[in-house]
């Protein structure tokens, strides 16, 4: 054997070059326990991870996010895919509680849960290599007009989301997941996002996009009958559906808008987000308001009209994030919203939606979807069971 990568080897050949710190701390480097570490919070925030329902959907958003779009090897069947899952769970079991995972090289990292949730969730073909394509929900989407996907951003079989407020957290425990993941499945894309952390403005306020818009002021108002599934196959029985699209924003052009044509195409106020009819971000918008010449306040195509659903208990959870890539030679970035939204019935909450935003948004004008993934997100599970056995077992 060459060079000896164990930690006796590294101890003994670096011993040379690192004599006096081998000798003052007795030849081991430990590391500190996570009550030692300078800083750390007294009770380190973990997210609950057993449960009816998976965490990181109707978490509170965390700061950062990364999206990995999984692609099974051939022959990663059923039973495959069981293994799998129940090495995953256990990786998400264990970190999201602030402990190592089973094969960590970076123990020492796994300390800070800083509200760590790790999301999974089944695409379409995965369905067909577990041979279990009877069991498969309506995840496929049509094709819309404005549509310009592109492969690397779009499908995948299996969806691992993973969201903290910590970024060496998710580095960590993203890292451990790809790994173990890495005999059953190769990477199809990686997504990264990111909020305001809650150091720069409160949990629960709405955020902004990055067009400046305020991003999240309408939500369902009960997840059960909105989000939760609670018929048709069993095993998806207090799971959800989600869709992601990753869309462009042409902010070169944005930036060419006044006020007034950017407010007119939501139909919001930017400073405050308040509908144009309303004074307050959270009044309910007036559809048939008119202005002096009988034309409506709130535009026929204004995004926010569009993407109404009347029923608040048919409402889509929208859960998205920013994305902002590198800068080009050109010196224009390249920018968009992870749109990330989770449904229990994409037929009667989001396609409707997404149609008629394809057909008419004003908003059209400076975004552009250029990836789109649907997954089953199957439900939680319990300190003895894994994600994925109601199907897969
Ligand atoms: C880059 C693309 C997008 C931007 C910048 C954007 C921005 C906004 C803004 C500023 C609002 C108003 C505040 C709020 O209620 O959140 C809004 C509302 C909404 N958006 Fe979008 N949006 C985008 C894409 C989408 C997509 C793809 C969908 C779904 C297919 C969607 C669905 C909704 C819904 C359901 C509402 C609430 C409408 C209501 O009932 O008032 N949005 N969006």
């Amino acid at each position: 054997m060459g060079r000896d990568l164990t930690r006796r080897g590294l101890l003994v050949g670096g011993a040379v070059a690192a004599g006096s710190t081998l000798a003052a701390t007795g030849g081991y480097l430990a590391a500190p326990r996570p009550d030692e570490r300078p800083g750390a919070p007294a009770a380190p925030a973990a997210e609950p991870f057993h449960g009816r329902h998976q965490a990181g959907i109707a978490t509170g958003p965390q700061t950062h996010a990364v999206f990995l779009g999984l692609d099974l090897r051939p022959g990663t069947d059923r039973e495959a895919l069981g293994r799998l899952m129940r090495i995953l769970t256990d990786d998400a079991r264990r970190l999201t509680e602030g402990e190592a995972g089973l094969a960590d090289a970076q123990p020492e990292l796994a300390g800070v849960p800083a509200r760590l949730t790790v999301t999974f969730g089944f695409g379409p073909a995965l369905f067909t290599a577990a041979g279990l394509e009877r069991l498969r929900p309506p995840i496929e989407l049509p094709t819309f007009r404005i549509d310009r996907l592109q492969d690397r951003w779009s499908g995948g079989d299996l969806l691992v989301q993973l969201c903290s407020d910590d970024s060496v957290t998710l580095a960590h425990a993203l890292r451990l997941i790809a790994k173990d993941a890495r005999a059953f499945a190769t990477v199809r894309w990686t997504q990264r996002g990111f909020r305001r952390p809650p150091t720069s403005q409160p949990a629960g306020q709405t955020q902004r996009n990055l067009m400046g818009q305020l991003d999240g002021t309408v939500q369902p108002t009960d997840l059960d009958k909105s989000v939760w599934i609670d018929d048709g196959p069993e095993w998806l029985r207090g799971g959800t559906l989600m869709v992601l699209r990753r869309i462009h924003m042409n902010l070169e052009k944005w930036d060419e808008a006044d006020e007034a044509a950017k407010e007119f195409s939501i139909g919001r106020r930017l400073a405050d987000g308040a509908p144009l009819t309303g004074r307050h971000e959270h009044d309910e918008p007036d559809f048939a308001a008119k202005d002096r010449i009988g034309f409506s306040v709130i535009h026929d195509a204004a995004h926010i009209r569009l993407a109404r659903n009347h029923d608040p208990a048919q409402r889509m959870l929208r859960r998205s994030y920013n994305y902002d890539e590198n800068v080009g030679p050109d010196g224009v970035t390249d920018t968009g919203l992870l749109f990330v939204s989770y449904q229990a019935d994409l037929a009667r909450q989001f396609i409707p939606v997404q149609q008629r935003l394809a057909d008419a948004d004003l908003l059209n004008a400076w975004t552009t979807p250029i990836g789109s993934a649907v997954f089953a997100l199957p439900p939680g599970c319990t300190p003895s069971t894994w994600i994925g056995e109601t199907l897969l077992a």
